[in-house]
């Protein structure tokens, strides 16, 4: 719509608006002298349109002393290019502006940090911190226009579906979802903090019990947690919740939503029903709970051929009750590409690997010699292994084992440029446990402590924890935990059991989650949903690595923030209303 400003923007005039008197702003992205005559590119969100500057005239002097990304409107004549300036590369190529007006809106006063046209190759706390000028290169804003049409699809697929989008407290109480909270301390409650929820999980429940019935919500959450190119400290995801459904109903809504948005956005026919692999599996065959099944290379226990062998090595970790698992590759791997998978292998924890080339007339190895001839045709049938494969084994405590192979799989498959179809590949893991020991032997729930147990597992509760089945789920996008949710409990007797199987006294449990408690009591329907990160999504939906790619504003590895300097020190006196008083370590320096 015509304005002050402008009339059109700049991605707008063709061929055919030659002879209309315009009006544009933009930013001047670059000026080129001709003799007579100066080109000047006057660039927004919608485009690049080229400006004729007549050197003769006034006007031109504001231009020559204009430094490049000032902010000008400008009035003019639309002119057809001659035929041989035509530009079949821009939409606006067609044509040019003859100004013959020009007002600075706000003139650039120092050099800018670096050029806009090489934005990306900018490392990214340079780029973090001059964001707004990252955003000018165009890709950024593509992103965020792409981001913002797959939310409005997700939106626009819920609510036909029924669901009630339903805004949840920031200022909150803990929500448990295996991260550190980050506080905020009260100033009218001396002593007192709020948490930031890690995910909206008890209050879409509460919604639940109230009767809300189809909840969803494009939800903020905050972790404190290490971060990697896959997590933020504060990210967004679509949480879902819905009463009166078991985990086909979830399976159900998500497949569809997820079909519609892809469709919507990318264009691309996904398959339903997804593929489903339970937990056990995964962790058996591909080494995660979030396995990548767009190639082979699968896992394969060896335990049994290893236990025939000579070496003591293998007999010893079998010994141990560990594991001797492998993975066959078919490629003959060099001697530096051996070094890196063990390198990759000794990161997870695995002490090291073991590798046999197959070759035509044998198999050539270090370790062949500790096995003969029955055993080393058995390992070759376990892979259906083939002259110029190579298999590499490990042997370990299972936990290190299986990390190690799963990590290894991944690094080959990107090292080795294994071919990944289809391009999106989504997935569910089913059949989750409800507890694991952790590292130092307590434990812990493998979701968060509101997932219903197994009904037919829960006798078994107290007294062998382990083996009780969650009814859990993840839902999988190329390799990566894309969501996660889980039929919950509405029972309080059994979700008061769980906090206390995960080391919560009464007290402590009602004390934490007394409210949630008192709601179940109060007549809680069947309930269940899920949570999806979108960010991920959008990277993934994109092709992007890392979701710093697709948030407008990303925090760098450390948690900072450069744009805004975050975070920060407060003033004595900030300090003094929150009741709050900061007690130096005893070797910091300052
Ligand atoms: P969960 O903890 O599995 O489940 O989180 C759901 C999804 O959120 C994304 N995600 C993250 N994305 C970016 N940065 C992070 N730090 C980060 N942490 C998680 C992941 C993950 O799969 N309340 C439950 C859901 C439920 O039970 O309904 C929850 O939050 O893609």
């Amino acid at each position: 719509m015509a304005n002050k400003y402008r009339t059109h923007t700049c991605g707008e005039l063709r061929g055919a608006d030659a002879g209309k008197r315009v009006r544009l702003s933009g930013w001047v992205e670059s000026l080129r002298r001709h003799g007579g005559v100066a080109f000047a590119s006057l660039r927004d969100r919608y485009g690049v349109t080229q400006l004729r500057l007549d050197t003769s005239k006034p006007l031109w002097n504001v231009f020559a002393n204009l430094t490049r990304e000032s902010v000008v409107c400008v009035s003019g004549l639309v002119q057809a290019r001659p035929s041989d300036a035509r530009n079949p590369n821009m939409k606006t190529g067609e044509i040019e502006v003859a100004v013959e007006e020009v007002e600075v809106l706000s003139a650039v006063s120092s050099s800018l940090p670096f050029e806009i046209k090489e934005a990306k190759s900018v490392e990214p706390a340079v780029r973090f911190k001059y964001r707004y000028l990252e955003m000018r290169e165009g890709s950024l804003i593509e992103t965020l226009v792409f981001r913002h049409r797959l939310f409005s699809k997700i939106r626009e697929f819920l609510s036909s579906e029924g669901f009630v989008e339903v805004e949840t407290p920031c200022l909150t109480r803990s929500t448990p979802e295996g991260a550190r909270d980050y506080l905020v301390p009260s100033r009218v409650h001396a002593g007192k903090f709020y948490a930031l929820p890690q995910s909206p999980q008890l209050f879409k429940q509460l919604l639940m019990v109230g009767g809300l019935d189809k909840y969803f919500q494009i939800a903020r959450c905050f972790r404190d947690e290490d971060l990697r190119a896959d997590r933020q400290p504060e990210f967004t995801q679509l949480d879902v919740e819905m009463a009166f459904v078991e985990e086909e109903d979830v399976y159900d809504l998500v497949e569809h939503l997820i079909c519609f948005v892809v469709e919507q956005t990318v264009g691309e026919r996904l398959k339903r029903p997804f593929k489903r692999i339970s937990y056990e599996d995964a962790l058996l065959r591909y080494g995660s709970d979030a396995p990548d099944i767009r190639f082979g290379m699968e896992i394969s226990d060896l335990s049994d051929i290893a236990a025939k062998s000579k070496s003591e090595i293998l007999l010893s970790v079998l010994e141990k009750k560990g594991v001797v698992r492998g993975l066959c590759v078919n490629a003959a791997l060099s001697r530096k590409e051996l070094s890196l998978a063990e390198e990759v292998v000794k990161s997870c924890g695995a002490k090291g690997i073991l590798h046999f080339h197959i070759e035509a007339d044998g198999v050539r190895s270090p370790f062949a010699k500790f096995f003969d001839s029955v055993a080393l045709d058995a390992l070759k049938n376990r892979f259906d292994a083939k002259a110029g494969d190579t298999i590499l084994v490990v042997a370990d405590e299972e936990r290190p084992a299986q990390t190690a192979l799963g990590y290894l799989r991944k690094h080959l498959a990107q090292r080795l440029n294994i071919p990944r179809n289809p391009r999106l590949s989504f997935l569910w893991v089913v059949d989750w446990k409800l507890v694991e020991l952790d590292e130092e032997g307590v434990l812990t729930n493998l979701h968060h402590p509101f997932t219903s147990p197994h009904p037919d597992d829960l006798e078994r509760l107290e007294s062998e924890p382990l083996s009780v089945r969650a009814r859990a789920y993840d839902i999988v996008l190329n390799g990566s935990e894309l969501g996660g949710g889980s039929i919950r409990i509405h029972n309080p007797d059994i979700q008061m059991r769980i906090l206390k199987l995960l080391g919560l006294d009464e007290k402590t449990a009602r004390d934490r989650f007394g409210f949630l408690l008192d709601a179940l009591k109060s007549g809680a329907p069947p309930h269940g949903g899920i949570a999806l990160g979108l960010d991920r999504f959008t990277a993934f939906l994109l092709g992007f690595d890392s979701i710093t790619d697709v948030i407008a504003f990303p925090k760098t590895r450390q948690a900072t923030c450069p744009l805004t300097d975050s975070p920060n020190e407060v003033t004595e006196e900030q300090l003094r209303d929150l009741h709050i008083s900061i007690v130096k370590e005893k070797n910091s320096l300052s």
